[in-house]
């Protein structure tokens, strides 16, 4: 801590410390002004800033700001460039609408496609969300603009999000809910982190001792405040002492009077509150560095609309998924264009709830097409309703309109009730209209390219089969109607792939027997196995797969090579390829290289995605791309050891154009550095006695010498004579503990078969 924050937490009395940990509005801190101590103010948040020009207000018309594209979309950029340029741009922001520190990114894995939030979120798979969430992160902060990473940790749903217990055990936390929020921290270290509503495993997140502190500080080293989710803390003194130092909202004068009573009957150490105080000022001084344009009423936007707007529209183009194409795109100079969908009038580029922007500007997809068709007649019909109900009469509408087109243009937006902050979808479905219009549609128009805008995973089955070309657009920002008419034109190649899996029905989603949850909890059942790791483990087949996307151009892939094929897990390895662009228009491949274990102690994911690179090819022209991989890319959590651990063996490295087009495979050797120590006990099978070297080398000798011995379990028989039993009887003292075993020779033994076990374990621990 620095003498300035030191020397004022000693002139601070206790009532104004307690009062600096919770905050004075909706979205200021407390300022202390016979100390000098400014407020900061905070905003939503991720993908733009709403600013609400009174702190005290929340639902208030927010300032005009950019709607850049929502999470979903920016993921499937692949492009960590772009989210560092786009981060610059929301800091520019931030700064000319007075706001210190951006309550975003959000970092939390979509474990299923039918959380609600999903569109403010990246990915499924927790190594790609990690390095997204750095990019814009470290964009961010590098113009003097803080950032709250949310939401810490497993909020994965909005079902009861203020309260539901995520049972989660401790290895999946760690490789699956976890390494995101990791990365964004040892990547990037955000100034502040937000903890979740929901309880962890029974204890509420901003109560959570071993998350907030242990793991997020001592492990990670966190250095900036912790701060609750508006309304997340319940306990107020508890939630300090577990590491939680900012409470938002404010002002609560009953939480402030807590923490001071808590002090003063030696509840609660004021040494605590004062580590809480000194993060909190540190950041407080850290955003006072960058001077904010102070509010004026009436006062125009002082950044540049005009560039961030185009910006936006960049990030928008570069997010969007070429899901399927019969050759329809890119439109080759149709006359007679039928433009069906009110999203095509009416864009749905953002979600509801705390993510809500006031747009500077909203390019209208339809007129976005009027002008790269200038010659080309639009007709417009806008197919289905704004609510549930349903509507022949629009359908009739749009196949009159379609069947005389040239090619007939569909713009799906999932709507607002089906998909939000506050709660979850009901299923993966478009609406029943929605579905019967396009069925219709391309009934009658076989030259149909639907273009949906979501936040997730919708299913396609009923339709795709009829339409000749798809578009995954996403809640793709103020900018996504100018995107999408240069994608249809050829403007733009897109060259997104997608961060999430899309299955063919809800039913074969991984969480589908636990979720949403019952009785105050929700079992994370399925694991590890979420996403594509779950398809692979059960062979399933997906509508579309991880890292799917097509382009106007296609891509070979020659020459893998690795810069070892044995290794030190501490030095870890290399990875290249050659990728050409075969085809004849200019275009980005996004380069995926997955890791599997060929064998492991405990059972791991057939495949994990461990880096990847975008890179932009002419045509004919080849690029070597280079893709480093660390000890982490090879290692699992190991509970038994409370540990990563890079287990010696072989390894294949999968080059990908997604998850299921593996285009070459590299078989290497890791050889593991660490000494770990032995974790027999009394309870350890035989089995767990022969795998663990130290274990083998000691019961070994005892274990063959008891066989010759014979008596009890051996019948002083000999253990290669199988027929008595019809088994090898070694296969089945295998997964029996060694104690067992030694109780059925209790009598012709010379000690109890506790001494002699622990006699046993005593020699292996001597060894390490
Ligand atoms: C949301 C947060 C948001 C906060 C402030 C909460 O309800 O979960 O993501 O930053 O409100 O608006």
């Amino acid at each position: 801590m620095t003498d300035k924050i030191q020397t004022l937490i000693s002139q601070m009395t206790l009532a104004e410390k307690a009062a600096l940990c919770t905050g004075d509005s909706m979205w200021t801190t407390t300022a202390v002004a016979r100390l000098n101590i400014p407020r900061l103010l905070v905003s939503d948040g991720p993908h733009g800033l709403r600013r609400v020009a009174n702190v005290h207000a929340v639902m208030e018309k927010s300032q005009p700001a950019t709607c850049f594209p929502t999470a979903s979309s920016l993921a499937a950029t692949w492009d960590v460039a772009l989210l560092h340029e786009m981060g610059q741009a929301l800091a520019a922001e931030a700064i000319a609408l007075d706001v210190d520190v951006i309550l975003g990114p959000g970092v939390n894995m979509k474990r299923t496609p039918l959380c609600g939030r999903n569109f403010e979120y990246f990915s499924e798979d927790p190594y790609l969300a990690g390095e997204m969430a750095a990019a814009l992160i470290n964009g961010i902060q590098s113009k003097g603009v803080g950032t709250s990473l949310k939401h810490f940790a497993a909020n994965n749903q909005e079902f009861e999000r203020f309260s539901i217990s995520a049972e989660v055990d401790e290895r999946t936390l760690r490789e699956i809910y976890l390494p995101a929020f990791e990365t964004a921290v040892t990547k990037a270290q955000p100034w502040t982190v937000m903890c979740a509503y929901n309880k962890v495993n029974g204890t509420y997140a901003s109560e959570h001792h071993q998350l907030l502190t242990d793991i997020l500080r001592d492990e990670w080293g966190f250095a900036g405040f912790v701060v609750s989710d508006w309304g997340a803390v319940h306990d107020r003194v508890a939630a300090l002492q577990a590491g939680l130092d900012l409470e938002m909202p404010g002002p609560k004068k009953a939480r402030v009077q807590a923490v001071i009573e808590a002090v003063n009957m030696g509840e609660l150490d004021e040494a605590v509150l004062d580590t809480a105080v000194g993060r909190i000022l540190r950041i407080v001084f850290k955003a006072a560095e960058t001077p904010k344009t102070r509010l004026e009423a009436g006062q125009n936007s002082r950044f540049d609309v005009a560039a961030h707007h185009a910006l936006a529209c960049k990030v928008a183009a570069a997010g969007i998924v070429l899901l399927k194409n019969n050759g329809v795109l890119p439109l080759q100079n149709p006359q007679h264009i039928a433009v069906i969908g009110r999203a095509a009038q009416t864009p749905h580029f953002q979600g509801g709830g705390s993510s809500h922007i006031n747009p500077t500007q909203v390019d209208v997809p339809f007129a976005e097409l009027q002008k790269l068709a200038a010659s080309a007649e639009l007709s417009f019909a806008p197919g289905y309703p704004a609510d549930d109900s349903f509507q022949q009469a629009l359908i009739d509408e749009a196949v009159t309109i379609a069947q005389t087109a040239d090619v007939a243009l569909l713009y799906m937006a999932l709507p607002g009730f089906k998909e939000s902050e506050g709660y979850d979808r009901p299923d993966l479905d478009l609406t029943g209209q929605q579905v019967a219009l396009i069925k219709a549609v391309t009934a009658v128009q076989p030259r149909t390219v639907v273009i949906l805008n979501n936040g997730a995973a919708v299913t396609m089955s009923d339709w795709i089969e009829g339409a000749a070309a798809v578009l995954e657009a996403w809640m793709m920002g103020q900018a996504g109607g100018g995107a999408i008419a240069n994608v249809l034109f050829g403007r733009a190649n897109p060259g997104g792939k997608l961060a999430e899996t899309y299955p063919l029905r809800l039913g074969d989603t991984p969480a589908y027997l636990n979720f949403p949850g019952e009785n105050g909890v929700v079992r994370y059942g399925e694991g590890l196995f979420i996403g594509y790791r779950y398809y692979d483990a059960r062979e399933q087949p997906v509508l579309f797969p991880f890292g799917y996307g097509l382009s106007y151009t296609t891509f070979a892939y020659s020459n893998p090579l690795v810069s070892a094929s044995t290794f030190k897990d501490t030095d870890g390895v290399t990875v290249s390829v050659d990728v050409t662009n075969t085809g004849t228009m200019a275009g980005e491949e996004i380069v995926q290289v997955y890791v599997h274990d060929q064998k492991a102690r405990l059972v791991r994911p057939y495949k994990e995605l461990k880096g990847f690179a975008k890179v932009m090819l002419q045509p004919s022209e080849t690029k070597t791309v280079t893709i480093p991989l660390n000890f982490r890319a090879f290692a699992y959590y190991d509970p038994a050891y409370q540990q990563w651990i890079a287990e010696d063996g072989e390894f294949d490295i999968l080059i990908g154009a997604s998850a299921a087009d593996i285009r070459a495979s590299l078989t290497v050797t890791l050889q593991s550095t660490a000494v770990r120590p032995s974790i027999l006990h009394r309870e350890s099978t035989i089995r767990a006695w022969m795998d663990d070297p130290r274990g083998q080398a000691v019961l070994g000798p005892f274990f063959q010498q008891m066989m010759t011995q014979g008596g009890g379990l051996f019948g002083g028989g000999d253990l290669g004579e199988t027929e008595f039993i019809g088994m090898n009887p070694m296969d089945f003292l295998l997964d029996m503990p060694l104690l067992s075993v030694l109780h059925f020779q209790s009598d012709s033994l010379p000690q109890t078969p506790e001494e002699l076990v622990d006699g046993l374990l005593q020699q292996v621990h001597q060894g390490t």
